[in-house]
């Protein structure tokens, strides 16, 4: 299956993800808003992001941070209204950014109005929209249901938490009578609204979507086929009527989601890709104990980029709303190695929020709006010295959740004001990606040595050759590499006599002569 070629503007995305709820409170209340956003927009382009991901932002019961939807076509009050939205499209466009919504096809809230129809006894136009069974006592085979709950006989599947029934696309293959095949009208009915919904954002002014959860909305369908088919037919209309628009998923297997044709697919902390031995693990390989593994994640990645193509992007975040803080387990010198790493890498880099500083994850705090562990990585951002660290006006027990309490927490303020910051090595990273066309999201790659300490890998595109020698251990090396020094972050690194000198604790990137 082809596809039209990815939007050209994604060749150079960098992206940012904004949690709403913690980036910028202007109204006191406590919580983030859209015009917070759009207050920091300037601050986000000055880092170097071209693009943006906001996590959801739709009506919601907020009781999982907003991936539980009670109206799609409606922004959450406490953000602010459909036309903020707007207003904030139309000002990052303004800016030369791209801005993605996150959309969550997979369920809704319990509290959706779809839902409530649903459960009524009398046959509506909402009965199929969800993945209902016909028996309250017959268990779901490989699911959580809930059961007990609708005035219909049957249990309802659910896809996460068990406030968030699972939609209904329909089953690869329907092994029960209740179970409904793919193109019967229920399922094809949802595919349809999924794309109503699409079209009222994208229209709006949208870029496109990180899409929650994007391998799993077939049921029973464990090679994925039958969702691969289903979102290759929304990529078709997407490319007829949006063809600037992209898609990230959160699938976590390129050769099914690039198939799929989503333009990119993330780098996950669960499933195969080894990413957590880089960055989260005992013995991350970004530490400078020198004990980490590099060699089955490059094995992995070298597999999720032939699966990816000439087209397909991976998509390399610096963390996430779910995952702990890149800082609970790298210290800041070890961060910025990191992101030397991150941001050579090929593929469209995403940094979230606070990481830039290096924010922490604060830890023991109760779960908010079924954060639960993920709740420490979800805390106000720090902007500068003032009450709240700039980030509300609002009394601080008031806050969405509450800040990192140490006195010596990194603000932005700080150090932007501090040439020698994390803050300032991400910028400069960002500007020499920009600025160099090997470096650029499609510029070539080959690995030159990944096994053990250093990884030295090539980037290159027309006649500009890059060596990026990665080096987070604590012992010094020398590679044979002619050229100069176009950065180091680190210890430092020099070029002589046609050998690296490549310090410990060092990501050098050496211009070939
Ligand atoms: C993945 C999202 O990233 C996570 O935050 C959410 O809780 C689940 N999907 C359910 O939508």
């Amino acid at each position: 299956m082809t596809f039209s070629k990815h939007p050209e503007w994604l060749d150079h995305a960098v992206f940012y993800e904004i949690y709403p709820q913690s980036f910028c409170d202007t109204n006191a209340d406590g919580i983030g808003d859209f015009e917070g956003i759009i207050r920091k927009l300037d601050y986000v382009r000055e880092l170097g992001c071209n693009a943006l991901w906001l996590n959801p932002c739709f009506a919601s019961p907020f009781r999982d941070a907003g991936y539980d939807v009670s109206d799609y076509y409606t922004a959450a009050p406490r953000y602010g209204t459909n036309e903020d939205l707007k207003r904030l499209f139309a000002e990052a466009h303004a800016r030369g950014m791209h801005v993605f919504l996150d959309l969550v096809p997979g369920h809704t809230s319990t509290d959706h109005p779809w839902f409530r129809e649903s459960c009524k006894g009398t046959p509506n136009k909402y009965t199929d929209r969800y993945v209902w069974s016909d028996s309250v006592w017959e268990k779901l085979p490989d699911a959580n249901a809930l059961v007990g709950i609708a005035e219909r006989t049957g249990a309802c599947m659910v896809n996460f938490f068990s406030h968030q029934p699972a939609l209904n696309y329909g089953f690869y293959k329907c092994e029960k009578p209740w179970q409904q095949p793919m193109d019967a009208p229920g399922p094809q009915a949802t595919v349809a609204e999924m794309k109503r919904v699409m079209d009222f954002w994208l229209s709006m002014g949208c870029d496109g979507f990180r899409v929650d959860m994007a391998g799993s909305l077939v049921k029973n369908d464990p090679e994925r086929k039958g969702t691969i088919a289903l979102w290759q037919g929304i990529r078709r209309w997407l490319d007829e009527t949006h063809p600037d628009a992209a898609l990230v998923s959160e699938w976590g297997d390129p050769s099914q989601s690039l198939a799929g044709g989503f333009h990119m697919d993330f780098l996950l902390h669960f499933g195969p890709s080894h990413y957590n031995d880089l960055f989260r693990c005992e013995e991350p390989y970004f530490s400078t104990r020198g004990k980490g593994e590099i060699k089955p994640f490059m094995e992995h990645y070298l597999k999720y980029r032939e699966a990816a193509g000439m087209d397909g992007l991976i998509a390399f975040p610096s963390g996430n709303h779910d995952m702990s803080r890149l800082s609970r387990d790298l210290t800041r010198d070890e961060v910025a190695l990191a992101f030397a790493f991150i941001l050579t890498m090929p593929g469209v880099p995403f940094i979230y929020y606070g990481d830039e500083i290096g924010m922490r994850y604060v830890e023991n705090l109760l779960s908010v709006e079924g954060g639960y562990e993920r709740t420490g990585s979800r805390s106000p951002m720090q902007w500068d010295g003032s009450a709240n660290a700039g980030f509300s006006a609002a009394p601080p027990e008031k806050l969405y959740i509450p800040q990192d309490p140490a006195a010596d927490r990194p603000t932005v303020a700080a150090q932007m004001a501090d040439p020698a910051s994390l803050w300032h090595e991400v910028q400069t990273l960002i500007r020499l990606r920009q600025a160099h066309p090997a470096l650029d999201n499609t510029g070539r790659f080959e690995v030159l040595q990944a096994d053990g300490y250093p990884l030295v890998f090539r980037r290159s595109a027309y006649n500009e050759r890059i060596t990026v020698a990665v080096n987070p251990s604590s012992e010094a090396f020398r590679l044979a590499v002619r050229g100069t020094i176009l950065h180091a972050t680190g210890k430092g690194a020099a070029v002589k006599g046609g050998m690296l000198e490549l310090q410990p604790a060092t990501v050098a990137l050496v211009l070939e002569s």
